[in-house]
């Protein structure tokens, strides 16, 4: 066996170390594949994994003599690092109110139609500042790791101004480079028609022309929410055609409330994904099935706004590509945690804990475009979980309370 030249860490006597098999996304037969070592060890050498398996193996790939820290893995089991390939955490304010308006059976669509939800936090996101914005964004991302989320996708959606969405955007970058969390910035200049503006096709416009060519180079995907009340299929099309024409990958919030096309728009445009999916049919289903526009499913907003379950069980079993994500934002999924979302996706949507971590892993990083995250195998990104748990299923098991006796990131101990 070749050793490797300089190992910097070494996780050693794991119970078990468990990754999702093979390489890309897991779809079909292949959803919900792992290995499991038990027990294990992991190499790292400069932030990358040089081995993972049974402790005797990995040693010998560790040059005798050599110094680099060492993890005691002894009762824990290691996982990837987890991906929330879905959030908005560049906002400020909060919908403490609406939220209590909810929950005296007031509907979030209502809020919304009536110039209240994504709208009163683009008032409040509005009335900050840059510097307001970064400490938020910080903030949220912090919330995450402590959940286990060592990469994330950031929105930003809550400025639907030139200044407020190059704000944001700048916010999540910098945040992004002062946080452990890797950061991929999406721009949701499409989130709805803010209220200085009459329609939807004039506010595209006005994106199209006024913020996309600025926004483009801080992002690397661009998002549309389409939906009764925010966009439909023309708009969404004009304003995603122009985005892939600066080079950005394509998302979609599709199907939340209503189906009106946008699964049949976004296989024509090549998306990378749409997201939320609760009222999906079985065209739909079937439709994803067959392409490779990712499903991404947020159970922890449907939980929040109590929505009907999207298909999950059928789009696994017909083969889709299934990713799970919080869809942390302020209005309809206030949850930064991606391991209560696992759970819901075991106890709600029929997954079980493979299928979970497979789609908040390895699945979650296809999402997002990176070849080298979500898994614990030699060359990949050095994110380690350490459960204080022997069983890794720990992770989706205990609703609520994940815990962690270690998280490794870039081969970094935090
Ligand atoms: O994914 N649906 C659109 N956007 C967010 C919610 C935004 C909000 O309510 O502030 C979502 O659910
Ligand atoms: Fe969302």
């Amino acid at each position: 066996m070749t050793q490797v030249a300089e190992v910097s860490l070494l996780i050693h006597d794991l119970d078990a170390a468990v990754t999702p098999a093979g390489t890309g996304p897991l779809r079909g037969r292949e959803f919900g594949g792992l290995r499991v070592h038990a027990p294990a060890s992991i190499a790292v050498s400069g932030g990358r994994i040089v081995a993972v398996g049974p402790p005797d193996e990995v040693l010998q790939e560790v040059p005798s003599g050599a110094e680099f820290e060492s993890v005691d893995g002894h009762g824990k089991a290691a996982l990837p690092g987890l991906i929330d390939c879905h959030t908005h955490p560049a906002f400020l304010g909060d919908r403490t109110a609406e939220f209590a308006l909810r929950s005296s059976g007031a509907a979030y669509e209502e809020i919304h139609a009536s110039g209240g939800g994504i709208r009163s936090t683009v008032a409040a996101t509005r009335a900050g500042s840059e510097d307001l914005l970064r400490s938020a964004v910080e903030r949220h991302l912090l919330w995450m790791l402590e959940h286990g989320t060592m990469t994330a996708e950031a929105k930003s959606g809550y400025g639907l101004d030139r200044e407020t969405e190059l704000e944001s955007l700048r916010a999540i970058r910098a945040a992004g480079e002062s946080s452990p969390v890797d950061v991929y910035p999406t721009f949701l200049g499409a989130h709805t028609v803010p209220s200085e503006f009459d329609g939807s096709a004039e506010y595209v416009d006005f994106v199209i022309h006024e913020v996309l060519p600025h926004a483009a180079p801080l992002a690397r995907f661009a998002d549309v929410f389409l939906e009764r009340g925010s966009f439909e299929v023309p708009e969404a099309r004009r304003y995603l055609e122009a985005a892939r024409e600066y080079g950005l990958a394509l998302r979609l919030h599709a199907d939340q409330f209503s189906e009106r096309g946008a699964i049949p728009l976004a296989i024509e445009l090549g998306a990378r994904s749409v997201d939320h999916l609760e009222a999906t049919g079985e065209e739909g289903v079937h439709l994803l099935a067959r392409s490779d526009v990712a499903a991404v499913l947020l159970p922890a907003c449907g939980l929040f706004l109590d929505l009907p379950l999207p298909p999950a069980r059928l789009l696994a079993d017909d083969g889709a590509i299934v990713a799970l994500a919080t869809d942390f934002n302020p209005g309809s999924s206030f949850c930064e945690s991606l391991p209560l979302v696992m759970n819901l996706a075991c106890t709600r949507l029929g997954l079980s804990p493979a299928e979970a971590l497979c789609a908040c892993t390895a699945n979650a990083a296809h999402v997002l475009g990176l070849g080298d995250a979500g898994r614990l195998a030699p060359g990949y990104r050095a994110d380690v979980l350490l459960l204080d748990a022997p069983d890794w299923r720990h992770v989706a098991y205990h609703l609520g309370g994940d815990r962690f006796a270690a998280k490794i990131k870039s081969g970094r101990v935090l």
